[in-house]
């Protein structure tokens, strides 16, 4: 159980708040298990008829706790909860809402990228800076975000941490609209309010056909393999220190 991430149900519709405004909803291995159950809840439960994704505070989220980073490379976690998260998106037959406002770092974009309807504030920043930080992209990104749209902006996107503001998410097909900030939520509510009327069989099976969920998976063990390793790299451990020591990381030693 973890206070940074709620779930609460009303109307079928399943809202998944990432609740650590402090520390810019950055998700550790505990928020992770309670993302995963709440998606586990959700195709367990058939009055659920859809879920929205959204983080208090200035930012959607600022991805995987750096801290939670560095202490893995240093020692593997015994249980890796983003993992069953990630995979519970990957199987997930419900419609899946984000409200994004700020920062959606690393995970926080590419979680966007299993969502069906994505709703963007003007403040809104999607940044996927794995190779900042000397990792790689997880979530199937690597294979779902050049599809969606295109190899030069994935790998802009991917190798420099370009960020993408709000206009040109919708543009380039990363998010529905681009809504203003007070009205962000209650877009997504009547999205999810509206699709909860919609034939549920229909929508889920609609989505199945849209989705290769084998495929998706397959991609995320592989990214997942090689993260792992990147994990435990000298040049991983560089990035997450200059992150803890609030420092620009040096990379300019080949041999890390
Ligand atoms: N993990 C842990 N803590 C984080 C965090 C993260 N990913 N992102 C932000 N925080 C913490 C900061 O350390 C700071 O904590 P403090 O107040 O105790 O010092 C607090 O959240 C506020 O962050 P700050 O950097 O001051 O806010 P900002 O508005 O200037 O910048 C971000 C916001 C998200 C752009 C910036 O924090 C950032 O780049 N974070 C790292 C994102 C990242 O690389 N994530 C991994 C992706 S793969």
């Amino acid at each position: 159980m973890t206070e940074f991430v709620k779930a609460e149900l009303e109307a079928g519709i399943l809202t998944v708040t990432m609740a650590r405004p402090d520390k810019k909803n950055a998700l550790t291995n505990e928020m992770y298990g309670a993302l995963a159950d709440a998606l586990e809840r959700a195709e367990k439960d058939s009055a659920i008829r859809a879920v929205v994704f959204q983080g208090d505070g200035d930012s959607f989220t600022a991805g995987n706790d750096m801290a939670d980073f560095a202490a893995q490379s240093r020692e593997p976690q015994a249980e890796r909860h983003v993992v069953r998260f990630l995979r519970n998106l990957a199987i997930s037959t419900k419609p899946l809402i984000a409200a994004v406002q700020g920062n959606a770092v690393g995970i926080g974009t590419t979680m966007l990228l299993h969502c069906d309807l994505v709703y963007v504030a003007p403040t809104a920043r999607l940044i996927t800076p794995f190779v900042n930080i000397a990792l790689v992209p997880e979530a199937a990104s690597t294979h779902l975000l050049p599809a969606r749209i295109g190899h030069a902006r994935a790998y802009a996107m991917f190798a420099f941490g370009e960020p993408v503001d709000a206009s040109t998410a919708v543009s380039i097909g990363l998010a529905n609209a681009s809504v203003p900030l007070e009205e962000l939520r209650m877009k997504a509510r009547e999205a999810a309010a509206a699709l909860a009327k919609r034939p549920a069989g229909s929508l889920s099976k609609t989505k199945a056909l849209m989705r290769d969920a084998e495929t998706i998976s397959a991609h995320m063990q592989r990214e997942g393999a090689v993260l792992q390793e990147r994990l435990t790299s000298a040049e991983a451990r560089e990035a997450f220190a200059a992150f803890a020591e609030r420092r620009q990381p040096d990379f300019s030693n080949p041999a890390r």
